[in-house]
């Protein structure tokens, strides 16, 4: 990175500006050299940047609550009333659950999930996810050239989390139009005609899923809607708007996250053969590779706090009730963790230290399914196709906007089948 770079004002950058949002990097160098806590102009949020002040906000939920839904409601604005009105005729209210919580409330909402993704079922799952990735890869047409997003990185997470929760293959295609609506729910980028649009698919997505919550409570069976369902002594049954909460959490995370993950490293590798060589001969190294993707391109950018109290981080006075946002993307490229922090690194001791999973009660309870797809993925890739390189000029490329996620829209590859 340029060293003018580094010392341009933040002020110079807007990250509601789609250029800063495809390559926010110098934009956060800037915020952590020269206001690690930085209140942005447009909208009032403090955007945390350091490594150090952001495990602080994370453990600290106290003072930096998740409570936010506050903050969201008003990026809906004008339309909140009707929108409203549609989950009161046609569907149910959202309640917060999970992410949007603290504890005491959250251990509530946590004990179903830990019950699910235990690792005896990881370890379960592994040969189906390696049976997924290689049929995948088999699909590849035989021109040699893919978009690698919507031809791997969306199927193969889409048909994983499918398997998990327990519902057919065949309704994939209608899981990743709910979750993409979902994923714009969170961007606060939405035209107002999205909004509406958006408020319909999510009306589907609660029908949907409160049948197979039904079904379930009639007739358990061994998937993750059973384990959400089934009561253990001392625990009180969750409301239906409860579960759909949770089964919204579960369905983006379960799958855009990842899907952004795989994208990043499959660009990674198609644009520096030198990587890729060095994965073919030595395998061994794919696990410090997926984690040196998640440190570099975090698909979960940033999410939201709420202050409780007034309170000082990084030499900043966060006023009680300010919006904070959580910046994981820049706190895996802190310097004062990570030397050399924009350059990818195979060997780099402390890779598995960023926080691309978050850290403290909210830590992602996906990540150890995340990072097996990730590590079956690119071992099998590398050892299946030959080369692997761009097949559009790297400016053409483009990440979905938002404020708080990051997703290639496509991937063009060229490759050759071994
Ligand atoms: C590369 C893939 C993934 C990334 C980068 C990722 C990232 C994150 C992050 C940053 C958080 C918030 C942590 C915090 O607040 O500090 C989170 C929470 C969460 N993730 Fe993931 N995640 C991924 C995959 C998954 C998968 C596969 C699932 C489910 C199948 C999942 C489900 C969740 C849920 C339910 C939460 C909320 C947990 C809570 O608030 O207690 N994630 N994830």
């Amino acid at each position: 990175m340029a060293g003018a770079e580094l010392h341009q004002d933040p002020a110079a950058f807007s990250l509601l500006d789609p250029e800063v949002q495809e390559c926010p990097y110098p934009f956060y160098a800037s915020v952590r050299q020269q206001c690690p806590v930085y209140r942005l102009p447009e909208n009032g949020f403090y955007l945390v940047s350091r490594y150090d002040d952001l495990k602080r906000v994370l453990r600290d939920t106290s003072t930096f609550s998740n409570a936010v839904g506050l903050a969201r409601d008003a990026a809906v604005g004008d339309l909140m009333p009707s929108i409203t009105r549609m989950y009161k005729e046609r569907g149910w209210q959202p309640q917060p659950t999970l992410q949007r919580t603290d504890p005491p409330a959250h251990t509530r909402y946590r004990r179903p999930i830990a019950r699910t993704f235990t690792a005896r079922r990881v370890q379960s799952m592994r040969n189906a996810i390696a049976a997924s990735v290689d049929a995948l890869i088999e699909d590849f047409p035989d021109s040699g050239v893919t978009d690698f997003v919507s031809s791997f990185a969306v199927p193969l997470p889409c048909g994983v989390i499918a398997d998990q929760f327990g519902v057919p293959r065949e309704d994939v295609p209608k899981l990743k139009l709910w979750s993409d609506a979902l994923m714009d729910s969170f961007s606060m980028m939405m035209t107002p005609e999205r909004e509406l649009e958006v408020a319909e698919l999510l009306l589907e997505f609660q029908q949907y899923f409160a049948r197979a919550f039904e079904e379930r409570i009639r007739a358990p069976a061994d998937d993750m809607l059973s384990d959400l369902v089934r009561i253990e002594a001392g625990e009180q049954p969750m409301s239906m708007n409860e579960l759909l909460d949770m089964m919204s959490q579960l369905l983006t995370g379960g799958n855009d996250t990842t899907t952004g993950a795989l994208a990043e490293g499959a660009l990674l590798l198609a644009t520096y053969p030198e990587v890729q060589r060095r994965l073919r001969t030595e395998p061994e190294l794919v696990d410090n590779f997926v984690e040196e993707v998640l440190r570099l391109e975090s698909p979960v950018q940033g999410l939201m706090r709420v202050t409780t109290r007034d309170v000082e981080l990084g030499g900043t006075m966060i006023p009680s009730g300010s919006v904070v946002i959580a910046r994981y993307g820049s706190a895996n490229r802190d310097e004062s963790h990570f030397p050399n922090p924009d350059f990818f690194d195979a060997d780099r001791a402390e890779a598995k230290e960023h926080l691309a999973f978050g850290m403290g009660p909210h830590f992602c309870p996906g990540a150890m399914l995340a990072r097996a797809e990730m590590q079956i993925a690119f071992r099998n890739l590398l050892a299946q196709l030959g080369s692997i390189e761009l097949a559009a000029p790297q400016p053409t490329l483009a990440h979905h906007r938002s404020l708080l996620h990051r997703r290639l829209k496509a991937l063009p590859i060229r490759y050759q089948t071994l």
